[in-house]
């Protein structure tokens, strides 16, 4: 009778990161909280430098400890705090229960290991037996060719799916996935996007999509939380943003974008 909603799987509440450069403390997330429910897409947009990596490198704790710190705050998965979970706890959590898709594609692969070496990594870690044939299939790859491939024998976008294949071998509850195809071009852009969000569908997973493209990402996600200078100033299903955007930095992210991208189908 009453609509009962999910409990968030992902509970963000506070996060402040910081940096130091140079013996300065820069603050590049500042108490920014935000949630995702189990197989809701939330999309993450604003400008470079916004702080939208750190806060998917914070999930994970993956902040480098020389580089900066995580200062305060909680990140609750399936009502556990990751920021206070043990570094044995943490590593079962990471790559299996939530995986990540990293900015740049080029680090993320190893040069002198073959895909198929590095794709049974991660598996092996956490002791699961796994089909890496059946996961290049399903991201539409020729797994005769690619296992035996190194990297810089694919193509970028042939790279992305490794990738994408990678980090859903798991079968995570939790993707996130910063600008998974900006090193890409359009058009291979829209194929990887349309191949992530019908396996998100699939294996039904909650998706962190990161992006500076807001047009990109109104397409594929639910909701919008657009990031400035380390905080949350808007957040709403793409059509409310899109339709009635209160915060000006939001009507300038849309102002700036070419007519066709935000024309929905
Ligand atoms: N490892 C680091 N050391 C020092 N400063 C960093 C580091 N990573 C990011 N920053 C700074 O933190 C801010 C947020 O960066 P980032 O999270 O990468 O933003 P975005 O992903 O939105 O481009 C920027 O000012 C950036 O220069
Ligand atoms: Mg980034």
């Amino acid at each position: 009778m009453f609509w009962t909603p999910e409990p968030d799987m992902l509970t963000i509440d506070h996060l402040t990161v910081e940096y130091y450069r140079r013996g300065k403390v820069i603050p590049a997330v500042r108490a920014l909280s935000l949630s995702i429910a189990p197989g809701e897409t939330l999309g993450l947009v604003g400008e470079s430098g916004s702080g939208k990596s750190t806060v998917a490198l914070a999930v994970l704790r993956l902040i480098p400890p020389q580089d900066g710190t995580i200062r305060e705050g909680r990140i609750l998965f399936q009502d556990q705090d990751l920021l206070r979970m043990d570094e044995e706890a943490l590593r079962r959590v990471r790559g299996k229960n939530i995986s990540m898709i990293f900015q740049d594609p080029f680090t993320a692969l190893n040069p002198v290991m073959t895909i198929g070496e590095q794709m049974a990594e991660g598996p092996a870690a956490h002791g699961m037996v796994v089909s890496l044939e059946e996961a290049l299939t399903h991201v539409q790859l020729d797994p005769g060719r690619v296992l035996k491939a190194y990297p810089h024998q694919l193509s970028g976008g042939q790279r992305q799916r490794v990738l994408i294949a990678s980090a859903i071998l798991t079968r995570p509850q939790l993707l996130l996935a910063d600008e998974p195809t900006t090193a890409l071009d359009v058009l291979v852009q829209k194929d990887i996007l349309e191949l992530l969000f019908s396996l998100q569908k699939e294996l039904g997973m909650g998706v962190l999509l990161i992006s500076h493209n807001l047009g990109l990402v109104a397409r594929y996600t639910q909701r919008i939380a657009v990031m400035k200078d380390g905080e949350i100033v808007e957040q709403g299903a793409p059509k409310e943003l899109f339709s009635h955007p209160r915060h000006a930095y939001t009507q300038e992210l849309i102002g700036a974008l070419p007519k066709l991208l935000y024309s929905r189908p």
